[in-house]
């Protein structure tokens, strides 16, 4: 049996589409999801990969679903530490509500998921966790000061448990996805898409969940054990660094 993964956010957009294809590479998937039934149970039904509901941003509720995915399918070895959601206001306009929930749920929700399961990849000497940060946490987006800080300190926070995971065979990296052609991009107003995004992506698309579970796959590899502490862009050209 492979590795046992789990990916939250795992049942919608890039997290389904990364938890697709773990299961296609051969490990154990857990799809955590926060809400939507309805979508987590065509999830399962449509992949075989069980779904498991919980809110990343309690610190209890991670801990235990993090023992209940453990009790069914085995030691986590994998996190992908992938939910997130936006609360998008010009900064004038943002109050304390739209700030939290996305300090809560984008980065709080590192140190719930992470914490739990640091110990047994320290003791077994073995661990992989990507963190999908953003674009926009590399340049910074106007309309996003909570998601842009979020997405930021999840690149801090890759690069600092990277260094604590190096001699215990724990790899910490981060992928920085650009526009990706999700629900929450497209709940963007068109014409702020077509007019200020669109035309900075030198593809000249948005890119696909799948061209981010392709990244995921990369960096969980038992022979990608040299790669800690990375920043990998996947933007289609948008942001160079
Ligand atoms: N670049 C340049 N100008 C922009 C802009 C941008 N990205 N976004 C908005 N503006 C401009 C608007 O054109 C508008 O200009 P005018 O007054 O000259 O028309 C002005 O800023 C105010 O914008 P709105 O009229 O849209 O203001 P609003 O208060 O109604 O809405 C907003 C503000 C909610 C932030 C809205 O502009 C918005 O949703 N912007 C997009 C923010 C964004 O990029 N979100 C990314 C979501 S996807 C994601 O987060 C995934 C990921 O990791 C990449």
């Amino acid at each position: 049996m492979g590795r046992t993964a789990i990916v939250t956010g795992g049942t919608r957009g890039i997290g389904a589409a990364i938890a697709k294809a773990l299961k296609e590479a051969g490990y154990e998937v857990a799809a955590n999801y926060g809400g939507n039934d309805e979508k987590a149970n065509a999830f399962r039904e449509e992949t075989g990969i069980p779904v498991f509901k919980w809110d990343v941003s309690d610190e209890k509720a991670c801990a235990e679903g993090i023992a209940k995915v453990e009790e069914e399918l085995g030691p986590v070895e994998i996190l992908v530490n992938n939910a997130g959601i936006t609360r998008d206001a010009m900064f004038h306009k943002m109050d304390s509500a739209a700030w939290r929930a996305v300090i809560d749920t984008n980065l709080g929700s590192l140190f719930n998921m992470t914490r739990p399961i640091w110990d047994g990849m320290r003791e077994r000497g073995f661990g992989r966790i990507v963190n999908i940060a953003s674009i926009n946490g590399q340049k910074g987006q106007m309309g996003q000061v909570n998601y842009s800080a979020a997405k930021a300190g999840e690149i801090g926070f890759t690069r600092a448990l990277a260094q604590e995971g190096a001699r215990k065979g724990i790899t910490v990296n981060a992928i920085c996805p650009g526009y990706i052609a999700t629900e929450m991009v497209t709940a963007m107003p068109q014409e702020v898409l077509d007019k200020h995004i669109l035309p900075q992506i030198p593809v000249g698309r948005l890119g696909e969940p799948e061209e981010i579970a392709r990244a995921v796959i990369f960096l969980v590899a038992d022979e990608a054990g040299f790669i800690t502490g990375s920043t990998l862009t996947a933007n289609g050209g948008q942001y160079m660094v």
